[in-house]
């Protein structure tokens, strides 16, 4: 270990603050895993008042995040600051100067992650994300590392934890209002959760799973969605009647000219294993030609769970880094394919007719003869 890589990071809030007291907190540890010295150079921040993990030292705090994008030694950049404006400059500006990139940041990836990538390749390093879909579930690096070698058929899943949340509340006798409150309370749902109880956090990590899965530059808004709100108790006491529990199920199947991709409450036998979803749980299912199904749950949400999915991404880049190897990352994300035509999904599902509006959901959805015969293609 002969160099020291500079460590710059944005944001100090749920994730950020949970990346940063690791990164001080275990820099040994951490150091030994990457193989490489590493030193955390500045924690870029908005308000200088509130309080902040005792690990950090309080010199490493700035509130002019550009200043650590510009700093010529800072050679790794984490983005936890959120949102697509000012999160969208720093990362294009810190990938043009040739820094490698981690981000938590779904919202940024899933409307502007074809651009970035094609950016972070043409100077050479590396964009990764994997805390930005279902955080702690190792679903970006399952898609395009163990599976390159596949083909994906299909992806599916539940993946919001706050609409579950609200939706298990409901099981239990809570109107909608009142389950969003309670989840609200508990640190499931933000102050403002349209982003999640409309579908919109949702549909940004099915983008992103498309764009791993199928290698098509799809971007959020192209993906029909529908959130929660409309959910009524009564509708979820008769889903239980009818042996049957509401999720709010993201899928998405390849077709010869794009993807069919859509986001909605669908109605699911209660022994199926979207239905078994609890809480920030989140499940994402896989089909892929010779692989077969696979299946990934865990926690989707929360600081200390998408820290470690940052970090794992922070040990990897340092390894490269430290073999001197070339970590571009030559993934399906790089040459990302035009989608002429994204379709909804769900309309080929059946209705309930107990409770026709939402469709029921069928595991052959995702893994019909006509995919197979598109992938024979
Ligand atoms: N929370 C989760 O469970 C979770 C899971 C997976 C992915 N993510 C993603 O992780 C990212 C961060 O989420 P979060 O929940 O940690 O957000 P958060 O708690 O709101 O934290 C945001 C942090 O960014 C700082 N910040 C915002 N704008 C800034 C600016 N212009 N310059 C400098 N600092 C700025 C804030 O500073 P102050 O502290 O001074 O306000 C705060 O420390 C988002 O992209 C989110 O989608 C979150």
């Amino acid at each position: 270990m002969k160099f020291t890589v500079g460590i710059g990071l944005l944001g100090c809030g749920t994730v950020g603050a949970k990346v940063a007291d690791r990164l001080q907190g275990e820099h040994d540890a951490l150091e030994r895993r990457a193989g490489t010295h590493y030193e955390l150079r500045a924690v870029a921040i908005r308000s200088i008042q509130k309080q902040r993990p005792r690990s950090l030292d309080p010199h490493l705090f700035t509130c002019d995040a550009r200043s650590i994008v510009d700093d010529p030694d800072v050679d790794v950049l984490i983005e936890c600051i959120g949102g697509t404006n000012e999160a969208a400059e720093f990362v294009e500006r810190a990938l043009d100067r040739g820094r490698h990139v981690i981000t938590a940041n779904k919202d940024l990836i899933a409307t502007q992650g074809p651009r970035l990538q094609a950016l972070a390749a043409a100077r050479g390093v590396t964009l990764r994300f994997e805390a930005a879909v279902a955080s702690a579930i190792p679903i970006v690096r399952t898609l395009d590392e163990a599976l390159a070698g596949d083909d994906i058929i299909s992806v599916a899943g539940v993946v919001s934890g706050t609409c579950t949340s609200v939706l298990s509340m409901m099981e239990e006798g809570a109107d909608y209002a009142e389950a969003l409150s309670e989840a609200q309370r508990a640190g499931f749902a933000e102050a403002d959760p349209s982003n999640d109880v409309d579908g919109i956090d949702a549909a940004h990590k099915l983008a992103l799973l498309v764009q791993l899965a199928f290698g098509l530059a799809v971007i959020s808004p192209r993906i029909r969605r529908t959130g929660i709100a409309g959910i009524t108790r009564r509708d979820v006491a008769r889903a239980r009647m009818l042996g049957q529990r509401i999720r709010l199920v993201a899928a998405a199947t390849r077709t010869v000219d794009g993807a069919r991709a859509e986001v909605s409450p669908v109605l699911l036998p209660e022994n199926h294993s979207f239905a078994q979803t609890a809480g920030v749980e989140n499940v994402v299912r896989i089909f892929a030609r010779d692989a077969g199904v696979l299946e990934l749950r865990g926690t989707g949400a929360g600081g200390t769970a998408s820290a470690s999915a940052v970090l794992g991404d922070f040990v990897s880049v340092l390894r490269g880094i430290g073999e001197g190897r070339d970590i571009a990352r030559r993934r399906r994300t790089n040459t990302l394919e035009p989608a002429i035509a994204v379709n909804p999904l769900f309309t080929s599902l059946t209705r309930s007719s107990d409770l026709p509006q939402y469709p029921l959901w069928d595991d052959n959805l995702t893994d019909t003869p006509a995919a197979h015969a598109l992938l024979a293609l």
